[in-house]
């Protein structure tokens, strides 16, 4: 028998349930989200395969295209009711082509690992050859400029394939602010969510016609089954962002933020002297530390109110080492909020959201357990961008501009 409560509980149930505010429904997630936003707010993020993304994504992606199954491409769905998914598919597909001048466009990976095991799965047969780089060799770490004609003519000449995951670098080539693999590459591939500023995703990019249906296939029903429609919806509109002109201004400061900082990291050893796109790698074996070290350094966590302010990192491998990623080594850092130059202190909101990205990597030595961690007093670096003191109000006037949203 149900209790009295419980029957007007569950006679209540059908009104609220699908109209409660999340905090009412679910206070312990809603504080949590909270707190990530606060923390977003507060902290100098410095991760450069993170970004910030516009109130517009944000709302695509909590729309009610969550609630679709869409399992086949635009016109030839496995589901009924698929008219307005398939609206959103094609205007990715179209977006991404035009943004990226590629022919074909896969706008389905649910994320870029994915993206990237159909790539393997269209191309290759088991026991294949692939070569790439090694992350200690700075596979995903290389802040200099790629040659990517030159990487097709090698592919040519031993008979291969070419692929480029452009991830970290996708949103300066949108900008216009780096080369672009994709006339050279067979495939490119790119998450949409780093540099690119749209929401958690991968997408391919193609010009062969004779590779589409082998990388559809691949994603479909080779990886994947039903697309996530509404991170595609909010693909279409961070596609829309990247093809405005005003994000071409901000591929190009994130670029020029990223070599001014790379300049300012005085006493620092950042590996190849500088940087050509939005990231850097800072050895910072010559300190004796590690990168988890680095992320608790003073000059990096305060403004100019004294308060405490934490900047994040992710940490990678440095050349000719091997360590626990997970423990130490180096940080893969992005520099979000933007150095104004003199006599440009009046931005508008493009240049405000601008940033640099930068990769501190750290010391290997020692082992897992013997590493430098909370509590560790050596000597720190100063991580400091080198703010003078009149930059920080306005640094601290663009944080709290900053549309970090809820
Ligand atoms: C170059 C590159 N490709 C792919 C991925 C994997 O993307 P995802 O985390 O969406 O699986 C990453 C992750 O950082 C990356 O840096």
């Amino acid at each position: 028998m149900t209790s009295p409560t419980t029957s007007a509980k569950t006679a209540n149930a059908p009104d609220s349930f699908f109209t409660a505010t999340l905090a009412e429904a679910d206070p312990e997630i809603a504080a949590a989200i909270k707190g990530e936003l606060g923390r977003q707010r507060h902290e100098i993020e410095l991760i450069a395969s993170e970004n910030i993304v516009s109130r517009a994504v944000l709302e695509a992606q909590g729309s009610v295209m969550t609630n679709k199954y869409a399992e086949g491409y635009p016109g030839a769905r496995y589901y009924g009711g698929c008219e307005w998914v398939d609206v959103a598919e094609t205007l990715a597909i179209e977006r991404a082509k035009k943004l990226f001048g590629a022919a074909f466009a896969n706008v389905q990976p649910n994320s870029g690992s994915q993206m990237n095991q159909a790539v393997f799965l269209a191309l290759l047969q088991p026991g294949a050859t692939f070569m790439g780089l090694d992350l200690a060799a700075g596979g995903s770490a290389y802040s200099r400029a790629w040659d990517f004609k030159r990487f097709r003519e090698i592919a040519d000449h031993v008979g291969a394939y070419l692929m480029v995951d452009m991830a970290h670098f996708a949103g300066l080539v949108a900008g216009g602010a780096h080369a672009s693999p994709v006339p050279h590459a067979h495939v490119t591939t790119t998450t949409t969510h780093k540099s690119l500023r749209g929401p958690r995703g991968g997408l391919m990019l193609w010009n062969d016609e004779t590779l589409t249906k082998k990388f559809n296939s691949a994603i479909f029903p080779g990886l994947q089954g039903g697309p996530l429609m509404h991170i595609i919806a909010a693909k279409v509109v961070a596609f829309a962002e990247a093809l405005r002109p005003d994000f071409k201004i901000y591929a190009k400061n994130v670029v020029e933020n990223a070599k001014a900082l790379a300049l300012r990291a005085q006493g620092l050893d950042i590996v190849s002297g500088g940087t050509d796109n939005h990231l850097m790698l800072v050895d910072l074996r010559p300190k004796g530390l590690k990168g988890n070290v680095s992320e608790k350094a003073p000059g990096a966590r305060r403004d100019h109110l004294q308060q405490e302010r934490h900047s994040v990192r992710s940490r990678n491998a440095v050349r000719d080492v091997r360590f626990a990623p997970g423990h130490a080594g180096g940080n893969h850092a992005r520099f979000r909020r933007r150095r104004i130059p003199a006599g440009r202190r009046h931005d508008r909101r493009s240049s405000q959201r601008a940033g640099a990205i930068a990769r501190w990597q750290g010391a290997a030595g020692g082992s897992r357990h013997q590493g430098a961690g909370e509590g560790d007093d050596r000597q720190l670096p100063d991580l400091s961008v080198g703010l003078a003191p009149d930059e920080f109000p306005i640094a601290s006037q663009l944080i709290q501009r900053t549309p970090t949203r809820p």
